[in-house]
Order: C-alpha cells, then structure tokens, then sequence
C-alpha cells in the first residue's frame, strides 16, 4: 500500500494489468482512496484474487470486465463495455504488459509485445476518448526504460535505444518479424511505441483536459521480471528479486502521475520514477508519430 492518495469518491478508474504486480497494488490504493476501480482480467481465478487482495471494497467498487488485451476483438468489446458503463473516466493507466521470450503473434497475427504492450494501449486511449474527455481524464502509460537502452547486460557498451522505423510498414503485423527477433528490443520497440502514440494523442486530448503521460516504474520484483532475467542469471533469480523494488514502491510511479494535484495539466511527458526524462528521437519526430496512429486507426478499423 502507497501513502496517501487525495480523496478519489466517485472517480472512475481503468486499471490494465491489475491482476498482478504493480496493477494490483495501484488497483487497491485507488480502491482505498475512494475511486471505482474498472479493470480487465483474462484469467477468472486471478480476478477473484484480485477481489481478496482489495477486500469487502471490491464488491461496490471494483468492476472486472473479461478479456484477453492482445486481442483486438476484447480490447473494444472491453471498451464498448466501459463506455456503456460509464458516462465518464478520471484515470486511464495502460498497465498490462509482458515479455516473452520467443517470437510469438497475437490472435489477429501481429507480434505479441506489439499487440499487448503497445496496441491494447493505444486501443483503450482512442476507443474511450469521450468518457476520458468528459471526465478530464489523466491517462498514465507504464512503459519502459528499455526504450532507451535494450542491453540486457549494460556493463559493455553504450546505451542502445530502441528503434522504430515505419517507413515502408505498411500494417503493424510487420513490426517485429521472426527474422532477427531479440525479445529485449521487440518489447523495448513497443514500449516505443506506446510512448510516441502518447506524445501524438496528447495535444489533441489536451483540448479536453485529459492529459497523456509514461514511464519507468524501476526495475520491480514481479512476476515478468523472471522472463526478464538472462538466462545465465537464473540460478540466481531469488536473490536478483530481493535487490529490486518492491511492487509497492514500483507502483508509486504510475499513482503519483495519476493523482497528485502537482501533476494537473502536465502532458506529453516521459517519467523515470519520479523524474522527468527523455525519450529516443524517433518518438518526438512528427513524421513517424502520425504514421504510427495511421497504422494503429487502421488496425482498429478492421
Ligand atoms: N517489473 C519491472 O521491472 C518493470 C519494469 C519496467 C516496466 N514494467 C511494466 O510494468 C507493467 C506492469 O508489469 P508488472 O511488472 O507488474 O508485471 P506482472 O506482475 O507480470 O503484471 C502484468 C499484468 O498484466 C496482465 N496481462 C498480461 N497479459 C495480459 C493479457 N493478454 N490480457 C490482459 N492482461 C494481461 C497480467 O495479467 P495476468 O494476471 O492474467 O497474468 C498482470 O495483471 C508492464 O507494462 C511492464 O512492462 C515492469
């Protein structure tokens, strides 16, 4: 549990990914704090846990809607859903994310980090833009530093970013093919991606209030922290979670961007924890963010 959060009674919260780690705790202290927690949940039984962690809040406000984010299909029914639901949104954070470590394609044939860490993303930012302006919503994107370096082991070298190069791309299932697939930079790439599409949403959103923001939480004992880990490393795991933030503190990050009165009206922004950072290049270049939302428009349109 964080420290305090301002009162959040009758706010309405979309939290992806909070059937683990840090969504789990971000889910909770919002719980506490007064909002109506929404979430979606592919895995029942991890709901229901999700429903013991939180408590007796839960049955009046946590709402679980089911579905897989990878899918195009859940990802607007997801959305349909909430926008029935509800009239308006305060807080949107783009929590749910993994990383596998094999070449692996989502149900509509596009490269999972692309469809979970970047699509579901951009898909609940666009599919709830009325209620989120209605509501002057805050949207918090939980990204990855990886973006702005994918060695796994940084003690040779200079950092190396994440690219993302669109030109030719002519639909996303492109992105990340078999050949050449390093899982570290195709889940650094999306993470990209959802931190660009971000900056690009975010002027036009901002004409309603809502602001776009992403980060870093740090480098945080979870579960996807064991398919983070160089196989090398292995033996080693137990001891390499004790040396990392708890999910706790990892999710201070995301809450404080999403509720801290300090943080009104800024937008566009990229976080390392508490610090603002910056992004590789490619992410600002106006060419390739409107040709990342083009491809992402067409991907939804289907
Ligand atoms: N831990 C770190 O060091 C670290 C560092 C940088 C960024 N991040 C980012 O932080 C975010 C939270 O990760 P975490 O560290 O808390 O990891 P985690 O414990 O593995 O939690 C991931 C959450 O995403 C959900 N999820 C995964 N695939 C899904 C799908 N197809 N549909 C719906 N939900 C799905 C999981 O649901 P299930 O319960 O069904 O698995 C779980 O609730 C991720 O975006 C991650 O990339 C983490």
């Amino acid at each position: 549990m964080n420290a305090a959060i301002l009162d959040l009674t009758r706010k309405v919260a979309v939290v992806t990914g909070a059937t683990g780690g840090m969504g789990q705790v971000i889910a909770a202290d919002l719980v506490r704090a007064g909002a109506h927690v929404v979430t979606v949940a592919r895995d029942p039984a991890r709901a229901d846990a999700l429903r013991a962690h939180i408590g007796p809040q839960a049955a009046s406000r946590l709402d679980v809607i089911s579905g897989d984010l990878s899918r195009r299909a859940d990802v607007v029914t997801a959305a349909e859903t909430i926008v029935d639901r509800y009239d308006r949104i305060h807080i949107l954070i783009n929590n749910a994310g993994a990383h596998f470590s094999e070449h692996r394609v989502s149900a509509d044939g596009i490269e999972m980090h692309i469809a979970l860490d970047y699509l579901a993303a951009y898909g609940l930012t666009t599919l709830l833009a009325v209620p989120l302006r209605r509501g002057r919503a805050r949207v918090v994107n939980v990204a990855s530093d990886t973006l702005n370096d994918t060695r796994q082991v940084k003690l040779i070298g200079k950092p190396r970013p994440a690219t993302l190069d669109l030109a030719g791309i002519d639909d996303l299932a492109e992105l990340n093919p078999v050949a050449g697939f390093a899982p570290f930079e195709a889940y650094a790439r999306a993470k990209l991606m959802t931190v660009t599409a971000g900056y690009a949403l975010a002027p036009d959103l901002a004409a309603d209030g809502v602001t776009v923001n992403a980060l870093h939480p740090g480098i945080v004992a979870t579960d996807i922290i064991d398919t983070l880990v160089p196989p090398l490393l292995r033996p080693v795991r137990p001891l390499i979670r004790r040396s990392l933030l708890t999910p706790t503190e990892g999710a201070k990050s995301a809450t404080r961007i999403a509720t801290d009165p300090a943080m009104a009206g800024i937008t566009g922004r990229y976080f390392v924890r508490e610090t603002e950072s910056s992004t590789p290049p490619v992410s600002y270049d106006p060419t390739t963010q409107q040709r990342l939302l083009a491809l992402s428009q067409t991907h939804f349109a289907r």
